[in-house]
């Protein structure tokens, strides 16, 4: 028996080990877009192996604790299998454009899981803790529960369930108020219960932590989720990350670790591209409805049809274009290669210039474009192409605003003033294809739209790209 123990938790160690090497690879290959299909691959086959690995603490139990064992076993079996199929069901199914609020909802199950594994630390009786280990449960219970309610309500939000933006005055101070009372029960938990708290005095923590998450969040506009979701991926990181080693789980500690420090950095990244620190992100309500200093624009737009632009670039020499979240509304990356290639054979030079929070998610252009076979060395970031549209004959942007915006540039009084833009305006002629006259994410009226060198191509951006596909093979029969 003893044997069997050993070799039980010598497999576990070793399986934890590949797992998180298997982890931190996938992560390093999802650093190229090359690479990050098979990176997301290799990092779930080291979650398989982590999970799997999971169920042979069974041969190292004790005799004592074994008649609980099977009826637990099972259902842990069961909870693994419904995951498993809801997940892959609802990723299978999901639209590229509704990935964001999948990510938020998935976000905070995890986030909900390490707090559920903390109210059991926080619930067993009989059980003695350390203060060191008390303080991990209760902080990870902390996050977690915050990062479940939050990543919730940024569902909610993203997927057009809340449409109102919910403020209030006195918000901040009702906020610090509900964040200091559950703080506090927290540390009564840990100092002075022991971890042997009564469960109304649990419930009341888990109750204020979630009140917490949802107060933070609600009054946070739409053109912000994608931060916030980041944001709550690091807390749902670092939650499991305090809950693995409550656990002395070396997986679930280096797996925490690894989710938490690259959704900070991603939280980093994207507020520097949008020129934001991350508490205004989170406290300022930007980009909410009704936000003032929309911006109005003096002047007209002036519409061109879709063949006449099409024309124009096929006998430009350089073309830029500038994708944005209504490309992937439309689903016309395919279209629009289609018609790349037609020009491409034509002699013309062809760009793609993606700025980093194009669409409503990191990398959002890049999968998009990958997806329709677009090659990588043609699609340039934002610092590697900007000083080229001077040279360019002809600037598209096809289902972008914000990210064109040139008062982000110009006009000190603009909510996007300092954001890094895409310098389309600098091309010798621009075409904006998008349906309407509509605002972009933030709400801020565009200047681009209104310049003397834009035409507008009103429609949407599949249809557009079908009728520029056929004006250029007009031209050759
Ligand atoms: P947006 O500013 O949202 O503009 C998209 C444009 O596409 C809209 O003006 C819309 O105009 C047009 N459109 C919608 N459906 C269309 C269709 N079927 N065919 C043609 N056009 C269509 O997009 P963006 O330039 O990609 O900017 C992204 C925004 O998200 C920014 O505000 C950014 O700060 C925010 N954001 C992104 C991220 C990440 S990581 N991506 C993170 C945080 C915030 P019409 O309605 O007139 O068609």
């Amino acid at each position: 028996m003893e044997n069997l123990q050993e070799h039980s938790q010598f497999a576990i160690d070793a399986s934890y080990v590949i797992a998180a090497f298997l982890f931190i690879y996938g992560l390093k290959r999802m650093s190229s877009p090359v690479t990050a299909r098979s990176g997301i691959v290799v990092a779930g086959w080291g979650m398989l192996l982590a999970a799997l690995a999971s169920f042979l603490y069974v041969f190292g139990i004790d005799e004592a604790a074994r008649p609980h064992l099977q009826t637990n076993v099972v259902l842990a079996a069961v909870a693994l299998g419904i995951g498993t199929v809801w997940a892959w069901w609802s990723g299978r199914r999901v639209a590229m454009t509704a990935m964001p609020q999948m990510v938020a909802l998935y976000n905070g199950m995890g986030g909900g899981a390490a707090a559920a594994i903390a109210a059991v630390e926080l619930l067993r009786p009989g059980v003695e803790h350390g203060i060191a280990v008390l303080l991990f449960t209760v902080s990870g219970a902390l996050i977690g529960a915050v990062a479940l309610s939050g990543s919730l309500i940024a569902w909610a939000k993203l997927d057009g369930r809340i449409n109102k933006a919910w403020r209030m005055g006195g918000q901040q101070v009702l906020n610090g108020l509900v964040f200091l009372a559950t703080l506090v029960i927290g540390l009564w938990i840990v100092f002075f219960a022991g971890g042997h708290a009564p469960p109304a005095v649990v419930a009341a923590f888990f109750i204020g932590a979630l009140v917490f998450g949802v107060l933070v969040t609600m009054p946070i506009g739409g053109a912000d989720m994608p931060v916030v979701i980041s944001l709550y991926n690091a807390f749902t990181g670092l939650a499991v990350g305090f809950e693995g080693y409550v656990l002395q789980n070396p997986a679930l500690m280096i797996a925490g670790m690894v989710v938490g420090s690259a959704g900070t950095l991603l939280t980093l990244l994207m507020a520097k591209a949008m020129n934001r620190s991350v508490a205004n992100v989170i406290f300022s309500n930007f980009g909410a409805a009704g936000d003032e200093g929309s911006g109005d624009v003096q002047g007209t737009q002036k519409p061109a049809e879709a063949s006449d632009a099409a024309i124009n670039m096929r006998y430009a020499s350089k073309v830029i274009i500038a994708p944005g979240y209504g490309l992937a509304v439309a689903q016309a990356q395919h279209k629009l290669y289609e018609f790349v290639q037609l020009l491409v054979a034509e002699g013309v030079e062809v760009k793609f210039a993606i700025h980093p929070v194009a669409g409503r998610m990191p990398g959002h252009m890049n999968v998009l474009l990958a997806e329709a076979g677009v090659p990588y060395d043609m699609i340039y970031d934002l610092e590697d192409i900007n000083a080229e549209f001077k040279e360019a004959d002809v600037a598209v942007v096809i289902g972008a605003n914000d990210t064109v915006n040139p008062a982000a540039r110009t006009n000190k009084s603009s909510p996007i003033y300092g954001m890094p833009i895409l310098n389309v305006d600098q091309a010798r002629q621009v075409y904006v294809i998008k349906r309407g006259q509509g605002k972009g994410y933030s709400g801020v009226e565009n200047e681009l739209f209104y310049a003397d060198n834009t035409n507008m191509v009103y429609g949407d951006a599949q249809k557009v790209m079908v009728e520029m596909i056929q004006a250029v093979k007009s031209l050759e029969e």
